[in-house]
């Protein structure tokens, strides 16, 4: 059996865009309960701007509050040099930078252009190899932008490209406002899969119209192999008007047993866990 990677974003993706803020201690409930599933990854935390997203002004909290899993990673956004020394502080074992394939929609998410934010970036690079962890890049947009419309497979490749060439290990395709269908998901790998490998891609679909399943069907037919998704389907972005939740990790995991992948995701642990983060929900 093939296996498939699934990349649990629910205390990250999920939480940030509850309009309430979840305590601290329900956020490392979360947490634990995930990493009884057997998850390789939980992104658990997000270094940015609490004022902009006052949602995940804790992390550093919920990193210190966790019980760790010998062989799960515990991630974390880091959007420029001074999230990353906070993300490092905290000892997160994974770090994730986040660009968009649109100019809309990275002027409303982290106030620069594409070339200022991947200028941004540069300088973490050295930094996070030295300490030795992995970094993941996001690529938002893959599609469709909120604020510029469809987006061209051809600025999702050159973004992907130029976050791998920085170091990323993978890097996740973003169906920021879950607007993708199968084909356009098609259209937007086929471009990606000319500049970098599908060993280091990873879909990030949101589910808004309930298409997610059906993209990841596409992506599996292109030759990707991990997959984002937010238990109970937790999610979206507060900077992306009209984004839903993540596609729900437990769909996720059903769909991957129907097409004969192997997760290695507890089940029954799994209903567990999307029972209280359906719990947090406002
Ligand atoms: P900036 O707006 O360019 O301005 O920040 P700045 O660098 O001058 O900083 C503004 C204020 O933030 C200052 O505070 C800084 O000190 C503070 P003030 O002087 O006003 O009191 N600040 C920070 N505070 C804590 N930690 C930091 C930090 N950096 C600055 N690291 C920045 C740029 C990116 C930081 C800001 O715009 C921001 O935080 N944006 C929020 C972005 C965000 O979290 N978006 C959601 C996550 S991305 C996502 O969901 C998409 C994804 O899921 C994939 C997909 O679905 O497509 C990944
Ligand atoms: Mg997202």
């Amino acid at each position: 059996m093939d296996n498939v990677t699934l990349f649990e974003m629910a205390p990250r993706d999920g939480l940030q865009n509850e309009d309430r803020i979840v305590a601290t201690a329900d956020k490392i409930r979360l947490v634990d309960l995930l990493s009884a599933c057997g998850f390789r990854k939980i992104e658990v935390a997000s270094f940015v701007s609490p004022k902009r997203v006052p949602q995940m002004a804790d992390s550093a909290d919920v990193l210190a509050g966790i019980t760790r899993r010998a062989g799960t990673s515990y991630t974390a956004l880091t959007p420029n040099m001074r999230g990353l020394e906070a993300a490092l502080a905290a000892e997160a074992d994974e770090v994730a930078i986040f660009a968009s394939a649109s100019e809309g929609f990275s002027q409303h998410n982290i106030n620069c252009s594409i070339a200022e934010s991947l200028e941004r970036f540069a300088p973490m690079l050295p930094v996070i190899r030295e300490k030795a962890i992995p970094v993941r890049g996001y690529v938002s947009c893959v599609t469709d932008c909120p604020y510029d419309g469809p987006t061209g497979p051809g600025d999702v490749a050159r973004v992907a490209r130029a976050l791998r060439d920085m170091g990323c290990y993978e890097i996740s395709l973003g169906d920021t406002i879950g607007t993708g269908t199968p084909e356009t998901i098609s259209a937007m790998l086929k471009g990606v899969l000319g500049e970098v490998p599908a060993i280091h891609l990873a879909g990030h679909y949101h589910n808004t119209h309930n298409r997610a399943l059906a993209n990841i069907d596409a992506s599996l037919e292109a030759g990707v192999r991990t997959f984002d998704a937010a238990i109970g389907g937790l999610g979206g972005c507060p900077f992306a008007p009209g984004s839903k939740g993540n596609v729900a990790t437990e769909a996720v995991v059903d769909l991957m047993a129907t097409r004969g992948f192997e997760t290695g995701i507890d089940k029954g642990a799994l209903g567990i866990a999307a029972n209280f983060a359906k719990s947090l929900r406002t």
